[in-house]
């Protein structure tokens, strides 16, 4: 076999993988009519699509493995992945309650479309979909995990609600706020095929220390995205995070930046922030080159990312993985 045609079967595995993960999630597990709404609220936010990263990165950290056995362990594998893109599913559908958004994915949030009380009931029933889904790789360790997981997510929402408006957020505390909200989620992703397949346990720690410091190099870009972004392009509104008070990177480093050269200018841009006005902030952003250093810190957590998958061997797998950290950093949505 040559190189390029192993090349394609590997592309092939991966998209096939893919869309057994795609026919999990729209699967509906029962006729029932009394979940015939909620079925179908569920069903308006998986079938609106999103990038589906962490599924991506489930599957490509699995079949990166050394001698990795799809015949026997890539199924159990697309129900984890499924299920972890479920429990982030419920999460967005959460967190766009909490945001007050209007738009996710390019459509009226749920919280737009059926009321708050609906959106939060349709997030849990979510939650019910993704256990559902463990039921068939039968391992104690992943679910586990994923428990371990929801709750520092949930942990990471309520530290970020505490920290609402208070701009003299330290870095480390926006650190510690981005990786429980969003690291934990990718680095039980690319640790799960490892945490459930016995023989690859030494792997477990190498690859939670990828797909952490992928997440956190991910949320920095969403981050920079909600002040760069065109809505329509991002299919969520931008501007969010100021108007919820929400103190991140880029406004940290553009406060950090004015702090000693134009303390003048710090206190306007303070006083800015706190009147949610995005167009002195984005001036403020673009004038201390602060997008600059936003983009720097997150190519350093990519590159610290794709440095510990030097425990993979030479792979397509390993291959994908890299690139889609550079993915991670030039996306636009
Ligand atoms: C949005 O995640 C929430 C963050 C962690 C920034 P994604 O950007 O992966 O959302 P979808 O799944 O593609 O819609
Ligand atoms: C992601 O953070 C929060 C979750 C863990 C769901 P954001 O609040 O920045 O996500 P978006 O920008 O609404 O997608
Ligand atoms: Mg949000
Ligand atoms: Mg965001």
């Amino acid at each position: 076999m040559t190189s390029n045609t192993s090349v394609r079967a590997g592309e092939d595995l991966l998209n096939a993988s893919l869309q057994k993960v795609e026919a999990l999630l729209t699967a509906t597990y029962t006729d029932h009519p009394l979940e015939s709404h909620v079925n179908a609220m569920c069903m308006h936010v998986i079938s609106a699509g999103g990038k589906r990263m962490r599924p991506r990165l489930v599957l490509l950290s699995a079949l990166a493995l050394p001698n990795f056995n799809a015949d026997n362990d890539l199924d159990n594998i697309c129900h984890i992945a499924a299920a972890i893109e479920l429990l982030h599913t419920a999460t967005l559908v959460h967190d766009d309650v909490i945001d007050k958004a209007p738009l996710r994915r390019g459509q009226p949030t749920l919280n737009e479309t059926d009321g708050n009380h609906a959106a939060v009931l349709a997030g849990d029933y979510l939650f019910t979909r993704c256990f559902d889904l463990l039921q068939k790789p039968h391992n104690f360790d992943i679910i586990t995990e994923l428990s371990r997981t929801l709750r520092q997510l949930v942990v990471g929402e309520l530290y970020q609600l505490e920290h609402e408006g208070d701009v003299n957020l330290s870095l480390d505390t926006y650190y510690e706020t981005i990786y429980h909200k969003t690291g934990v989620l990718f680095e039980l992703a690319a640790a799960s095929p490892a945490i459930t397949l016995e023989q690859y346990y030494d792997f477990i720690a190498p690859l939670k220390e990828f797909g952490r410091k992928l997440g956190i190099a991910f949320q920095i870009k969403d981050d920079m995205l909600d002040y760069t972004a065109d809505s329509s392009i991002l299919g969520k509104d931008a501007g969010t995070d100021l108007n919820d008070q929400r103190i991140t990177l880029p406004v940290l480093m553009a406060l950090r930046h004015l702090e000693h050269s134009d303390p003048q200018g710090k206190e306007q841009l303070l006083q800015a922030v706190k009147d949610a006005q995005l167009e002195p902030v984005l001036q403020a952003i673009a004038a201390t080159n602060a997008l600059e250093e936003c983009e720097k810190q997150a190519q350093q957590a990519c590159d610290e990312a794709i440095a510990s998958l030097a425990v993979l061997p030479p792979s397509e797998f390993k291959e994908a993985l890299i690139s889609l950290c550079h993915k991670a950093l030039q996306r636009q949505n």
